[in-house]
């Protein structure tokens, strides 16, 4: 199935200068970037992607980082694209990620792992939703 995901390089990413880097990992594996921008996330934005999360001892942690400094919003189409990035960033933390991930390669911590993706098809229509609003056909 040819899907959409949504992937955010975090603000740790983007002040790292490392979002060539990250997007040429999806790019590399067949992956094609559809839709891109660099915005800074509201407190409110912020808290609709991550309410899943809420009440979590990280949580407040989580919405500080987010939302310090601009992020690389990006959608990213191809085949099975929504596992196939999930398996391309890694696991959350970078002390499980696997040898050859993104997270494995960047991230500094569990807080600070540089990229989001979409978890099901279903996530990424509404993340879609939130972090493209003015993208149509969605
Ligand atoms: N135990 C934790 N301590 C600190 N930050 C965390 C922790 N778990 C998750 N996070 C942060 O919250 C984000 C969302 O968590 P989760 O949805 O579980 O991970 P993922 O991004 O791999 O889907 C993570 O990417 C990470 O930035
Ligand atoms: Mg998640």
């Amino acid at each position: 199935m040819i899907e959409k995901s949504v992937v955010l390089i975090k603000p740790d990413g983007v002040e790292r200068n490392i979002i060539g880097n990250i997007l040429s990992c999806y790019e590399d594996n067949g992956l094609k970037i559809v839709a891109l921008k660099l915005m800074k996330a509201t407190r409110e934005i912020a808290e609709k992607h991550y309410s899943q999360h809420k009440g979590k001892d990280f949580y407040e942690e989580l919405i500080t980082f987010i939302t310090r400094n601009p992020l690389c919003a990006v959608i990213i189409q191809g085949e099975d694209a929504v596992a196939r990035i999930r398996s391309i960033n890694g696991a959350t933390s970078p002390t499980d990620a696997a040898e050859g991930t993104i997270r494995h390669r960047y991230a500094r911590s569990k807080t600070e792992n540089c990229v989001h993706a979409s978890d099901t098809v279903e996530s990424a229509k509404e993340e879609i939703a939130l972090w493209f609003p003015e993208v149509e056909n969605n």
